[in-house]
């Protein structure tokens, strides 16, 4: 007789996956070192705790709030958020985690095998979703400057293209573009623009950018925002979208996980967004440390596009010397991202870290000949 699993083995996992699941590639996530020695600066993590309150809203979690279910829509985290960026709840879902809202909003909007649209480089995510939900990627090279293509609806309505996912601030650059832009391409567009913002926290205010206002002048607008980043809780898992009422309607009550977000995550949310004077806090020190960083690199060599996000894309002479650094920097217990991909494969983005981190980095920098 044969032992158990045999015959499946036999035959081979594969043999169970969508043929899409078997060709496809899954996302590769930025490197975990182990140890307290390392210093990560290749997940664009804050290098800042999150708020004191959200703490004490961990502590005062108790067995009762676990014993039962959570509120299944985050009610108290939709108001919380509603309030902050003047919408209505019904404008608001939580996520787990900013990617879920991709997921979602790929499952909601997109007829399975009809094409998904991103600007490249970009997150590399988007690819991924897109392979599994069984749909091809139509992409379109950003300008020199890393700002979107001036023709991107054109290109994306010619492919008749249901969704579009647009990184502002970009990553892998900091580049941001402008409200007025987004407007424009979001009333060119005939599809949905998933404008994911996970990174926006860390604009400068003087910028007053608010791309949350195009959610009222246009009702295919879905804003992604995340609470790894600002909130200095990416281990929480959680994010938030934001849209026309219509448009988030569909994911809130029919495409989303019965209960998706946990009852201690509602609570931490809800905390972390009400102390705003925190995290705005934390969002100055890593502005102010993102331009000491940036010219300490570029007096290094390692010029950086003006970011307006947590982390710098700095280029090194040659692609050699990029991947010498990367290695270099990796033997020294320093982690930064290095992607090997056209017009990347001589940078390395760099999450700008406390100043102490960053001295660390800079110290080992000038150490690797
Ligand atoms: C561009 C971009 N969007 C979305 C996310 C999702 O973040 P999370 O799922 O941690 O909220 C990330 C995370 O790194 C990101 O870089």
């Amino acid at each position: 007789m044969d032992p158990p699993g045999a015959r499946l083995q036999a035959r081979g996992t594969m043999a169970y996956e969508r043929r899409n699941i078997a060709d496809m590639h899954g996302y590769v996530p930025g490197k975990q070192l182990r140890g307290a020695e390392t210093l990560k600066l290749n997940t664009n993590e804050n290098p800042y705790p999150p708020a004191p309150a959200v703490l004490e809203a961990l502590s005062s979690i108790t067995g009762e709030q676990l014993r039962c279910y959570p509120p299944a829509a985050a009610d108290d985290f939709r108001e919380v958020a509603a309030r902050l960026h003047s919408v209505a709840p019904d404008q608001v879902m939580a996520v787990n985690g900013g990617d879920e809202l991709l997921r979602l909003a790929i499952a909601t909007f997109v007829e399975p095998s009809r094409p998904i649209g991103v600007v490249e480089p970009s997150y590399s995510l988007y690819p991924v979703l897109a392979a599994a939900h069984g749909s091809p990627v139509v992409r379109a090279e950003s300008d020199d400057d890393w700002g979107v293509p001036c023709d991107l609806a054109e290109r994306m309505n010619a492919a008749r293209v249901p969704l579009v996912f647009v990184v502002n601030p970009h990553a892998p650059s900091g580049k941001l573009t402008s409200v007025r832009t987004l407007d424009a391409l979001a009333r060119d567009l005939e599809g949905v623009l998933v404008v994911d913002e996970a990174y926006v926290d860390f604009v400068d205010p003087e910028l007053a950018h608010d791309a949350v206002e195009l959610t009222r002048a246009h009702d295919n607008v879905l804003i992604l925002r995340t609470l790894s980043k600002g909130y200095g809780l990416a281990g929480l898992r959680f994010g938030y979208g934001i849209g026309a009422a219509s448009l988030m309607a569909p994911m809130l009550w029919k495409t989303r996980d019965s209960y998706n977000v946990d009852a201690i995550a509602q609570r931490l949310a809800c905390a972390a967004l009400r102390d705003q004077a925190y995290a705005r806090e934390t969002w100055a020190k890593v502005r102010d440390e993102r331009a000491r960083l940036s010219a300490a690199l570029a007096e290094r060599g390692l010029s950086a596009p003006a970011s307006q996000s947590n982390f710098l894309l700095a280029a090194a002479r040659d692609a050699q010397r990029a991947r010498a650094l990367h290695a270099g920097l990796e033997e020294r217990g320093i982690l930064v991202r290095y992607f090997d991909a056209p017009r990347l494969d001589h940078r390395l983005r760099i999450t700008v870290g406390t100043p102490e981190q960053d001295d660390r980095l800079l110290a080992a920098i000038d150490a690797i000949r």
